[in-house]
């Protein structure tokens, strides 16, 4: 028998951890955890709520009572709070740019990170992130940092801005993605970091596919270690 296993993927701002993390998840018949949709989903709740996102408490609140639920979809998982579905809520730029904010509350993290364990209960697990190795699942068996060069993170948002007829220009892009990676690099709590124990991957030359093979060989080889 294959052991289910928990993978940890993490990394700067559309390194692509989400798309390859669910394609993953599909090929070894895993759960998915997207938990950025997490942290996007909350900074939603209190900006439909109006709540002030440097008020600490109430955006604790707000997360303590946010019932986060994904549904299986494609090509992205179905997000919603309650009944309301908020899948492209969530991407809309005032969220990209708010989300950070809100994910630096240390109470609305230990919140969330509680969500998260318990879903890694569930058995085999792939969860994305920016502190799954180092936090959230201290203990994964497999855990990858995922980079890649600012211009190419930047030019792989670009494409799919263009493909939904948004047209920000790739500079504004880069700027943007910059400050939220050092936005989350230097949060007090749980900042972006790579585990001592993560595999670095760099994915600048890579295409989706070959990002999802070199992982899968990682997966495989550690099954075989665990047999
Ligand atoms: O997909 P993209 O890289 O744009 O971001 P995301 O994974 O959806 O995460 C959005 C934001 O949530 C990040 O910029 C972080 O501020 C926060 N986040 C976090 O703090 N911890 C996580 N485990 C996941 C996301
Ligand atoms: O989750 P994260 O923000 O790290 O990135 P993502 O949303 O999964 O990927 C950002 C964009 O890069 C998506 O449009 C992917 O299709 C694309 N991508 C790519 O072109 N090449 C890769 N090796 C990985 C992702």
């Amino acid at each position: 028998m294959t052991e289910a296993l928990q993978v940890a993927i993490d990394g700067p701002a559309s390194a692509g951890k989400s798309t390859v993390a669910k394609l993953v998840a599909k090929k070894f018949g895993y759960v998915y955890c997207d938990t950025g949709a997490m942290y996007r989903a909350i900074t939603v709740a209190a900006l439909e709520a109006k709540v002030d996102l440097t008020d600490d408490s109430a955006v604790t609140n707000i997360a303590q009572q946010t019932l986060i639920k994904f549904l299986p979809g494609d090509p992205v998982q179905r997000v919603f709070i309650g009944d309301q579905e908020i899948t492209e809520a969530i991407r809309q730029p005032e969220i990209t740019n708010n989300v950070s904010t809100v994910a630096a509350i240390g109470a609305v993290r230990e919140e969330l990170v509680k969500q998260q364990q318990t879903i890694a209960d569930q058995g085999g697990i792939v969860m994305d992130g920016r502190d799954i190795g180092t936090t959230v699942l201290p203990n994964a068996d497999v855990k990858v940092f995922m980079i890649a060069s600012a211009h190419e993170r930047a030019l792989r948002r670009y494409h799919e801005n263009i493909a939904k007829g948004i047209t920000t220009p790739l500079d504004k892009l880069q700027a943007e993605i910059e400050l939220r990676d050092k936005k989350d690099s230097t949060r007090k709590v749980s900042p972006l970091k790579q585990a001592d124990d993560a595999i670095l991957l760099d994915t600048t030359k890579l295409n989706i596919n070959q990002v999802v093979e070199a992982i899968s060989e990682i997966i495989r080889k550690k099954q075989d270690e665990l047999r």
